[in-house]
């Protein structure tokens, strides 16, 4: 028996990375997973690999008529969602001098506005599947700050308040809303980060989508009494300094 018998959920970015670890587990744990991507190729082919009832719709989550269409396609041939993962986004490297307000803007439009429209319109789907769940892929650049990834980290802290927001208005309805804020991962967007980038963490390494997916599912399935709050799964990132203190003498 799966976990996600008979639940139909959407995947924004599912088509490589995190997203399509996250929708290879959904699909596994028996729903109808709809990939949502702009990557066709990427996307077709990994839905072709999973099998019906999994699909890929073309969706740039940005757009509010990708959205409704995406939807629709959703409810018309599986049913009314009941899980949602807002999980696609981009990262942008520049200091707030150097970055052009166009490229802070499309940050912001993808990955605030484009899970912003994800709540909007699948919210009444999700109430005609008589609740469900919403998971914001946020990061741990939505706990902490970064350097030369300002917009990145500006749209991250956003995606932890829209999920609260989210989670007192639809609350009424059964249906929750979670962040999950992982670290580093290895995927095509921290293809740049070398090691040192985990060396400092109490577990020093990357983590994999594979681990996201399962935080990801326990949300989803299991985390039943939690909405509003966050996941966090870090290798210890943001715990603290690691200096061990000694009394002053
Ligand atoms: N990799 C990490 O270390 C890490 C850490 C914390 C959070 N995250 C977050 O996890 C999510 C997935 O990232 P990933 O690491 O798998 O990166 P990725 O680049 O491999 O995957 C992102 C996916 O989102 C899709 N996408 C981008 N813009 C889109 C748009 N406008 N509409 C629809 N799809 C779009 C891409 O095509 C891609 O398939 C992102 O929100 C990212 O910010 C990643």
């Amino acid at each position: 028996m799966g976990r996600l018998n008979e639940r139909v959920a959407i995947v924004t970015g599912g088509a490589r990375g995190i997203g399509a670890a996250v929708a290879r587990l959904f699909a596994a744990e028996g729903a109808g997973v709809v990939i949502a991507d702009v990557l066709d190729t990427e996307g077709e082919k990994l839905a072709a690999e999973l099998g019906a009832p999994t699909r890929y719709v073309h969706l740039d989550v940005s757009t509010e008529d990708g959205w409704q269409a995406a939807v629709a396609e959703t409810e018309r041939e599986l049913g009314p969602v009941s899980v949602v993962v807002n999980n696609a986004g981009i990262l942008r490297w520049g200091t707030i001098e150097e970055q052009s307000p166009e490229s802070f803007r499309r940050v912001i439009d993808v990955n605030v506005q484009g899970a912003w429209l994800g709540i909007r319109t699948t919210a009444p789907s999700l109430r005609r599947a008589g609740g469900g769940v919403i998971v914001n892929i946020s990061s741990i650049a939505g706990l902490t700050g970064y350097a030369g990834i300002g917009a990145y980290v500006a749209s991250k802290w956003a995606l932890r308040g829209l999920t609260k927001a989210a989670a007192l208005e639809l609350a009424p309805d059964a249906i929750r809303v979670c962040s999950v804020h992982p670290g580093a991962v290895r995927t095509a967007m921290t293809a740049d980060f070398d090691d040192s980038f985990t060396a400092g963490q109490p577990l020093p390494r990357f983590g994999e989508p594979e681990e996201v997916a399962r935080m990801v599912l326990f949300v989803a399935a299991d985390a039943t009494f939690s909405t509003g709050v966050e996941f966090v799964l870090d290798g210890g990132a943001t715990v603290g300094p690691s200096t061990v203190l000694a009394p002053a003498r």
